[in-house]
């Protein structure tokens, strides 16, 4: 093989390798990008028992990330998913996990997550984890959390800055789609309805 030919196949392998990873992370569309979205995690739940996304397969997941002392925000979510599943017959509300991922692990312990999901829907789960933990799972989600700058240092009264978007992750735990706390619920369960059926 001459040179130049050498140079041409590596040069063309370069320009495969590179289409593949545009497609891939999607470069050109945001659902390919959006479709690798999620992925394994190791938490705890409401009563302290360790579970992984391998443990809500088979199920739809609605997943959103957030802190229980969040004053606004979170609740208005975790409202709107509980009033989205209330207007969904009681088959499909059986197909769908809403799930709740603390940021703030250090004061969202289990126990705490435990009394603050008696607000919402009676499937609603609650995870925690350690904080390296929590951190790698809010990556593969792309959800982006950090205390407020006002944050005094080492005061247990603070608040947090996130996300708000309620991910849709299908039963083998791959992203459908999202929404945030003000889409209305009546649209979350119009397509909810659609995706799950009854
Ligand atoms: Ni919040």
């Amino acid at each position: 093989m001459r040179l130049y030919h050498f140079v041409l196949l590596a040069g063309t392998g370069i320009v495969i390798a590179a289409i593949a990873a545009f497609t891939l992370y999607g470069g050109g569309t945001g659902g390919n990008r959006l479709a690798s979205i999620g992925g394994p995690f190791a938490l705890v739940d409401h009563k302290g028992q360790p579970k992984t996304d391998k443990d809500f397969r088979g199920r739809y997941m609605l997943i959103y990330f957030g802190y229980t002392y969040c004053p606004d925000v979170c609740p208005t979510a975790l409202q709107s998913i509980t009033q989205a599943m209330d207007r969904l017959n009681v088959e499909t509300q059986k197909r769908i996990t809403p799930i709740f991922i603390t940021i703030d692990p250090e004061r969202d312990t289990a126990r705490q997550l435990n009394a603050y999901v008696e607000n919402f829907h009676p499937n609603l789960v609650g995870l925690t984890g350690t904080a390296e933990e929590i951190a790698k799972t809010a990556r593969i989600y792309r959800v982006y959390f950090g205390r407020a700058k006002d944050a005094v240092e080492e005061s247990t009264d603070y608040l947090v800055d996130h996300s708000s978007i309620v991910f849709l992750m299908n039963p083998n735990g791959k992203y459908v789609t999202h929404f945030t706390h003000t889409t209305p619920p009546r649209k979350i369960a119009e397509q909810l309805a659609k995706v799950v059926g009854s």
